[in-house]
């Protein structure tokens, strides 16, 4: 039994008041991180810092009171323990050595991915160890279609070209490092929850891109792959799904992943994600990023419309996409405020 309210809400509780966090809630917007960033080097360098990133994992818990923490770590460290070289260039975001075809996908291996991904199992038990009882801890990863763009792409990008015409083309081929994906994000989030994580979430911000047939096969199947070997290994530790711009299709992704929340972003009409998905499990979002930088009146009208929408079924209030670096944090204090008194 858990007295924890985020965890409640997941298991299926309606809840009077309901519990939030925000996605990318450690970040670039705190003055108090920029400076521990500063100290670690780089943003690299902070992830593998277990006593710097579990620092940063608290400072949004310490400012906003928020119901669960998030580990602070990045869906990019799947990649990099695989074999990938990875790196951040300033102001550019990742850059990884792109993995095109069967050759360049046979240098990647399972081997040494927990010796690589040890400092992160150590960020999450100092973490948890620092929580009081009514704050959960989420741990996370990508899911398998993303972490697969950034890894053929080398990087970000705009139209998944390559990616999307290796999956059409040869899927037996492309299955084969999304399989190993799956495999290596099984492995991480049961470590992840053996050290102390509570519930997990699985990002597919990328899930927009995909087709009907593709979504069910890159997104549908291995998050379905996923959340069935976590409910083997941890069978009370509930897994979120916010497969991001996935529309209409979110429905089928509720139905057929078994995850306990769906991540909603900012697009989905709250109606229709009331009676299509939180009729199946418990729902999580979905305030627009650009809503918390402008604040005010638009916000707090914002916020009412989405909590008067989802308060009579579980849910969690959440943005639709992580806090952008220029969010003034006295918004966020703002929002937290009129969430909880939201009539
Ligand atoms: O939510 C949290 O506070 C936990 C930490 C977290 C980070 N990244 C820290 C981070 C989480 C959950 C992520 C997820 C992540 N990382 C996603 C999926 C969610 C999303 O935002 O779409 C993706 C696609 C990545 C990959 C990634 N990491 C990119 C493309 C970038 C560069 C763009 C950017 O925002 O700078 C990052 C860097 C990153 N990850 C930062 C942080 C705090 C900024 C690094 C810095 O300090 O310079």
């Amino acid at each position: 039994m858990t007295s924890k309210p985020f965890l409640c809400a997941l298991t299926g509780d309606v809840q009077a008041v309901p519990p939030i966090w925000l996605m990318r809630q450690a970040g670039r917007y705190l003055p108090e991180y920029r400076a521990l960033r500063a100290e670690a080097g780089s943003f690299l360098d902070l992830c593998y810092d277990p006593v710097r990133a579990a620092d940063v994992t608290l400072q949004p818990i310490r400012r906003f009171g928020f119901d669960a923490a998030i580990l602070f770590a990045d869906i990019l460290l799947i990649p990099q323990a695989l074999g990938q070289d990875l790196r951040f260039a300033e102001g550019e975001g990742p850059i990884l050595d792109p993995i095109r075809d069967g050759q360049a996908l046979a240098g990647l291996a399972m081997d040494g991915l927990h010796d690589r991904l040890e400092p992160i199992y150590e960020t999450v038990e100092r973490v948890r160890g620092h929580l009081d009882s009514k704050t959960a801890l989420i741990g996370f990863a990508g899911a398998p279609w993303t972490v697969a763009t950034y890894m053929v792409e080398g990087g970000g990008s705009r139209n998944f070209e390559n990616t999307k015409v290796w999956a059409f083309r040869d899927p037996e081929e492309f299955g084969r490092l999304i399989d190993l994906i799956t495999e290596a994000t099984i492995a991480y989030l049961a470590r992840q929850i053996d050290a102390g994580a509570e519930a997990v979430q699985l990002f597919d911000t990328w899930a927009s891109a995909l087709p009907e047939t593709a979504f069910a096969r890159w997104c549908i199947e291995p998050a379905h792959r996923i959340v069935a070997a976590l409910r083997e290994s941890h069978p009370d530790v509930p897994v979120i799904g916010f497969p991001r711009g996935a529309g209409l299709a979110l429905a089928d992704y509720a139905a057929r992943t078994g995850v306990q929340a769906v991540g909603l972003d900012s697009a989905v009409p709250v109606g229709w994600a009331r009676q299509a998905i939180q009729n199946q499990c418990t729902v999580q979002g979905n305030l627009d990023p650009l809503m918390l930088v402008a604040g005010g009146t638009a916000m707090t009208n914002e916020i009412r419309r989405i909590v008067s929408a989802f308060k009579d079924g579980p849910f969690v209030f959440n943005l639709g996409h992580g806090i952008l670096p220029h969010t003034p944090p006295e918004h966020v204090a703002a929002l937290v405020d009129a969430v909880r008194s939201a009539p």
